[in-house]
């Protein structure tokens, strides 16, 4: 069931829970993939009902941002989440997310601002404003929807410790489940922006998954002084990648790592193609 306005999924929701529901969120910017599909998987097999949202949110994009480029296929999303068994696509235009007129501007809006010390670096460091933009349209959705479980990819491993951390904070009764990364046969990260990149470009784009996995098991041979696992990441990089960051940070409280550990997860951005792609992985 494809419903647009806040009201009709609250209604929808409020017969659920009389009935003694549970209910799961997928929160998305749609053109689903592979990697979304899985989450989806997960709501339908956990909980008794599964609403996915297909909302590209505008506050969460900073100027300069593929906003009006970002791919919009809302009717194959739709067949998509039928198939899997959601039960509602939740698609709101901006203006019944954010009312008229004030949609890019935050003189008029309530922000949920997560705590600088989470995003003032990796992602957050190019992309400022971004996780206030995120987590203020999680933190509606979680009102709109009141889901007892919502499902986040651990491929935007900095957003799932921020909404996890929101969660926390403003004690909101909703139960994040994390879901692992969703790779293509090759080992990249599935991602809607990987449609902007040529076929070469997705072969050039496989040296984050290989330096990750290469880090990983040098990790397990041993090597734990981060500088040392760092130095092993640039025989798989070229000029057509433009780095942007490599880090080794834990993976609850985002603090830097001096020595690798199980907790510390190793997060890389950088562009292929002036496609921005990121990629993590656990060394646990
Ligand atoms: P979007 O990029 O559409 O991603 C929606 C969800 O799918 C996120 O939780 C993301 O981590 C997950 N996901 C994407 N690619 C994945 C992959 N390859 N494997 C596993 N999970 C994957 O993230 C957003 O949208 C937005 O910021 C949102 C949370 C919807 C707020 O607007």
């Amino acid at each position: 069931m494809l419903l647009h306005t806040i009201e009709e999924v609250r209604e929808q929701v409020r017969k659920w829970k009389k009935e003694g529901l549970t209910v799961g969120l997928v929160p998305t910017m749609g053109a689903l993939h592979d990697g979304h599909r899985s989450l989806i998987e997960k709501s339908v097999e956990k909980c008794d009902r599964t609403v996915v949202s297909v909302f590209v949110n505008p506050i969460q994009f900073c100027p300069g941002e593929d906003l009006d480029k970002y791919p919009r296929t809302l009717d194959e999303d739709c067949t998509l989440c039928d198939k899997i068994g959601a039960d509602i696509v939740f698609a709101p235009s901006p203006k019944e997310m954010y009312g008229e007129g004030h949609i890019l501007s935050n003189d008029f809006l309530t922000y949920v601002i997560p705590p600088y010390f989470y995003t003032d670096k990796l992602c957050g460091k190019s992309r400022v404003g971004h996780f206030d933009g995120v987590c203020t349209v999680v933190n509606k959705l979680f009102n709109i929807v009141q889901p007892d479980f919502a499902f986040f990819g651990k491929k935007d491993m900095q957003q799932l410790i921020i909404l996890k951390k929101m969660v926390k904070d403003l004690n909101i009764p909703v139960q994040i489940i994390s879901c692992p990364i969703v790779r293509n046969t090759e080992g990249l990260a599935l991602s809607s922006r990987n449609k902007y990149l040529s076929e070469e470009g997705k072969k050039d784009a496989l040296a984050l998954s290989r330096l990750l996995l290469n880090i990983k098991v040098c990790y397990n041979k041993g090597i734990k002084d981060v500088r040392a696992l760092a130095e092993t990441a640039f025989s798989f990089l070229n000029e057509k990648h433009s780095l942007e960051y490599l880090e080794f940070r834990d993976g609850v409280t985002l603090e830097a790592k001096e020595v690798a550990d199980d907790n510390t997860v190793v997060f890389v951005a950088a562009k292929v193609e002036n496609v921005r792609l990121i990629d993590n992985i656990e060394l646990k």
